[in-house]
């Protein structure tokens, strides 16, 4: 792992991997993180890393075949992790297309241009070899399992049943990467990640904007009862995770990632209220999201027995470290609230996002 492509590094989980390669691991030389800089997109995040000689940042879209020929006609990589997607369930209701094109088309024009230079004999469709160490890292999510009833646990065997567009555009860019394994032999892997949580996580995300709102002294909005289910899993868990299966994981594996710590929203929104000193009042029930998935929660035997990862975060670090985080940067979410999210909020939850 000496050149690394990295896609959507300028999001929450993509942005906090670059942090943590760049820290931790001496043996990447160079990095290039490829972000189109959506509305989720913030190089405000890497502010600390863009004179790194390590780093390079390329404005461009993963569905770009071009662009995406060019990078990698450009730089040598022989490691792709595949962040870049539309990430947030509540806008893929309202616009669906977006989230179609950018997670499974994106994801096939990456797959096509890896294996074009990482195959030994590029013209020979027969050929299923690749250069030595070479590997494609597909960021997925435990959304793709769909929704569990009070019992149960996802499993990397379990049958993909996406609920929600955004789930449905995961799964099939998971379909889309299995394919290029069948069919090319390609070197790949599939994460599947329960919910992260952490710094510079965009405040349209349950807790973010939680705290937002409960520093704001404004409502605090849960949609219908909020005994909905997470699995919540401290964000530099999953880079730690992402990078063992880098470097242990089998070709051609799918590796569920989470932390078993489930917890229902109303417990989540009521333990910010406590840690930021502010009354349970400011809870105020919405209207339920359509096709609302009830409960996840992973089984994360194959990763902790098979490769050896396991959270070096308990919740409750995890979670202070986080709120701590956000009263300590209060302008970087100021700066987003103040943008093009404003008039998201607003057709979201019917008031301004303060
Ligand atoms: P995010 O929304 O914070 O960031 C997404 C990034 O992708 C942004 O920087 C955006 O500019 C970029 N991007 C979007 N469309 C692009 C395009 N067409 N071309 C290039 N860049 C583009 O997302 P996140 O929460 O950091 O999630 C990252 C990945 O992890 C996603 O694939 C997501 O499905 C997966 N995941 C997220 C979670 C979670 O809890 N956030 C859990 C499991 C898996
Ligand atoms: P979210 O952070 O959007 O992640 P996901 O939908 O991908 O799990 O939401 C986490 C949970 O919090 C989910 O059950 C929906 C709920 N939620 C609210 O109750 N209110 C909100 O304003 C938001 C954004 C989420």
């Amino acid at each position: 792992m000496k050149t690394m492509l990295v896609t959507g590094g300028a999001g929450f989980i993509g942005s906090n991997f670059i942090h943590y390669v760049l820290e931790t691991k001496p043996e990447v030389e160079l990095l290039v993180n490829l972000d189109l800089l959506t509305y989720a997109g913030d190089l405000e995040n890497l502010r600390s890393v863009e004179s790194d000689p390590r780093y390079r940042f390329a404005r461009g879209d993963i569905r770009d075949r071009k662009a995406v020929e060019e990078l990698f006609d450009r730089y040598e990589f022989d490691t792709v992790v595949h962040f870049a997607a539309e990430t947030h369930v509540d806008r893929s209701i309202v616009e669906p297309e977006v989230f179609l094109t950018t997670n499974v088309v994106g994801t096939q024009t990456l797959l096509d241009a890896a294996k074009a230079h990482w195959k030994t004999e590029p013209d020979n469709k027969y050929s299923r070899e690749y250069k030595p160490g070479v590997r494609y890292l597909q960021v997925s999510t435990d959304e793709v399992y769909g929704a569990l009833g009070r019992t149960g646990k996802f499993r990397e065997t379990t049958p993909l049943a996406p609920n929600s567009p955004y789930s449905a555009s995961k799964a099939g860019a998971d379909f889309v990467v299995r394919a290029y394994r069948e069919t090319y032999g390609m070197p790949v892997n599939v994460t599947r990640c329960s919910n992260n949580y952490g710094p510079y996580q965009f405040p349209e995300k349950l807790i973010p904007l939680m705290i937002h709102n409960a520093l704001e002294d404004r409502p605090l909005p849960v949609y219908g009862d909020g005994m909905q289910v997470r699995d919540w899993l401290y964000v530099r868990d999953h880079c730690a995770a992402i990078w063992t299966v880098l470097e242990k994981g089998a070709p051609g594996e799918i590796y569920n990632v989470g932390g078993n710590n489930e917890r229902a929203n109303l417990e989540i929104v009521r333990l910010i209220l406590r840690e930021l000193g502010k009354p349970e009042s400011l809870i105020e029930h919405v209207a339920d999201r359509p096709g609302h998935d009830r409960r996840y929660a992973i089984d994360n035997t194959k990763i902790t027995t098979e490769l050896g990862w396991r959270p070096a975060y308990t919740f409750k670090d995890g979670i202070a470290q986080t709120i701590r985080w956000y009263l300590e940067n209060r302008e970087w979410t100021e700066r987003i609230v103040s943008g093009a999210y404003r008039s998201y909020y607003e057709r979201m939850y019917g008031r301004s996002a303060g």
